[in-house]
């Protein structure tokens, strides 16, 4: 028998935390682990009432039975009551979960219900997940198809799949039990939330990013928004084949990052800069040497002379903090061929492009924005940011000579992500910066399923970057920008 077995018997410290009091229905989780509804079906398994509830499928039926959650419940107090919680933190997870398995299926054993074999492995599935991942999100991250994960209430989940939002039937027992996630979540990385400090910024293990906001700001109960780390980022093959650009486009977006453009990358909430910047760093040799600088490491960069350096949020006395701008001014110290900010969104973007503008070339950044004309706007905010007087002359030609490239992005109401804009900043004309575009998609409408009717265009006009990009060897048809063949619908 298995040390954790003989521990059972030992009694759990008082003050151990209880993830979910298991004493009410808890949650159900779709059997498919997915929250895909599947027909409702009336059939109650032997014998039990049969129930009307909306979620598919036996096993889903059985999930949000009342007996379900009665015995789940039961074994859950058992548990809690016999497992030393904090000697089970320390072990092996998957030994340590393979041996509360096991143990739940010995408990189950014991049970009077008769249960089915599909129907005691939920009941083992959820309580694992219970006691040592994160409740009813576990399924959901565990899903390789949701990219999002949006927890609006404690009863109203919500997924992204394929680019659209859609709600689950995924559940939390109550606030107080979304909040125990929450704070498993949160005290994971060193942080706490409550009154003090309710609103944290945390990372899952495996790199999700996670934001949570409880109340008192957060008006309807605690939040959670998770943003799933992809292993599998996509590759520029992959934008092409989902028609996020074209062949042109991408030619022409490689080309400038090799010849060490300054390239911004803006776009909305979601929608699609950090995977675009991973796809476009690709592009840089692996001679040089790059520093990337993020608040939350999401950047899968392959070349070998990376160094990766990340802000740090206050302690818990408040103490202690390092932020982008620190991080971007420390960075020109460390003799960087490139540097990569994730995303600027205050005043380091003052030292990002005074860095570009003297001699720090090929850098990249992502930036919130509805549409590139917003980007450079933002940038200026950004630059005001710094504190320093600036006029908005001097500020705009630091912004106009510093960019070269603005390439925009946005998720359609189809669910796709399209580079609708490639814009070159040519200069300055009085006071207004000017931007002229290379490559654009043009929206035509939705066809009768919904989908996005429309093509990508090249302006025609032949970018001033051309020069730089023969300058080092690379000369891009002329073709290119005129002749769009590629185009998608
Ligand atoms: N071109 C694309 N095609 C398909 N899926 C994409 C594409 N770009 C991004 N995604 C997916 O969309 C989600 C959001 O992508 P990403 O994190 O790159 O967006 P973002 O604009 O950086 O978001 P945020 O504003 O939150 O930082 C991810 O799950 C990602 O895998
Ligand atoms: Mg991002």
């Amino acid at each position: 028998m298995t040390d954790l077995m003989d521990r059972f018997a030992r009694k759990a410290r008082p003050d151990e935390p209880e993830l979910a009091s298991p004493d009410e229905p808890s949650w159900n989780v779709p059997g498919s682990g997915a929250a895909d509804r599947g027909a409702p079906s009336s059939r109650g398994p032997g014998g039990r009432t049969p129930r009307s509830s909306d979620s598919g499928g036996d096993g889903d039926e059985f999930a949000t039975s009342p007996e379900f959650q009665e015995i789940k419940g039961r074994l859950h107090r058992k548990l809690l009551e016999g497992l030393n919680l904090a000697l089970l933190g320390q072990r092996n997870r998957d030994e340590a979960e393979e041996e509360v398995a096991a143990l739940v299926r010995r408990l189950l054993a014991q049970e009077n219900t008769p249960l089915n074999l599909g129907e005691r492995e939920q009941v083992v599935e959820q309580l694992v997940h219970e006691i040592f991942g994160l409740g009813p999100l576990e399924p959901l991250l565990k899903d390789p198809s949701i990219s999002d994960i949006l927890v609006n209430r404690h009863d109203q989940v919500y997924i992204e799949r394929d680019g659209k939002l859609v709600p689950t039937d995924i559940k939390f027992k109550n606030d107080r039990h979304l909040l125990q996630v929450i704070d498993r979540i949160v005290s994971a990385v060193g942080r706490r939330i409550d009154d003090s400090s309710p609103m944290v910024d945390a990372r899952l293990e495996d790199g999700s990013r996670v934001n949570a906001i409880i109340p008192p700001l957060a008006l309807d109960g605690p939040h959670i928004s998770i943003r799933k780390f992809r292993q599998d980022i996509l590759s520029a093959e992959d934008l092409l084949r989902n028609e996020t650009l074209t062949e042109a486009m991408l030619e022409f977006v490689q080309a400038a990052v090799k010849a060490r453009l300054n390239i911004l990358i803006s776009g909305g909430t979601g929608s699609g800069k950090t995977t675009f910047l991973n796809m476009l760093s690709e592009s840089i040799p692996h001679t040089e040497r790059i520093v990337t600088i993020e608040d939350s490491a999401e950047l899968q960069l392959r070349q070998p002379h990376v160094v990766r350096l990340e802000t740090r949020p206050p302690n818990i006395e408040g103490e202690g903090a390092v932020g982008q701008r620190q991080l971007v001014i420390n960075s020109l110290r460390m003799r960087p061929d490139r540097i990569i900010v994730g995303e600027v969104r205050g005043a380091e973007a003052l030292d990002m492009l005074q860095a570009m503008n003297t001699g720090h070339d090929g850098s990249l950044t992502t930036l919130h924005a509805n549409a590139p004309r917003d980007a450079l706007a933002r940038l200026e905010t950004m630059i005001q940011m710094a504190g320093l007087s600036f006029g908005e002359a001097a500020m705009r030609r630091q912004v106009a000579s510093a960019i070269d490239l603005v390439i925009h992005l946005s998720r359609h109401s189809d669910g796709r992500r399209r580079v609708v804009s490639v814009a070159e900043i040519v200069g300055m004309e009085g006071e207004v910066i000017t931007m002229q575009d290379i490559f654009r998609f043009e929206r035509r409408g939705l066809d009768p399923e919904g989908r996005v009717v429309g093509a990508f265009r090249a302006s025609g006009i032949r970018p001033r970057a051309a020069e730089q990009l023969q300058s080092v060897g690379i000369d891009l048809e002329e073709t290119l920008f005129t002749d769009l063949r590629s185009g998608s619908r």
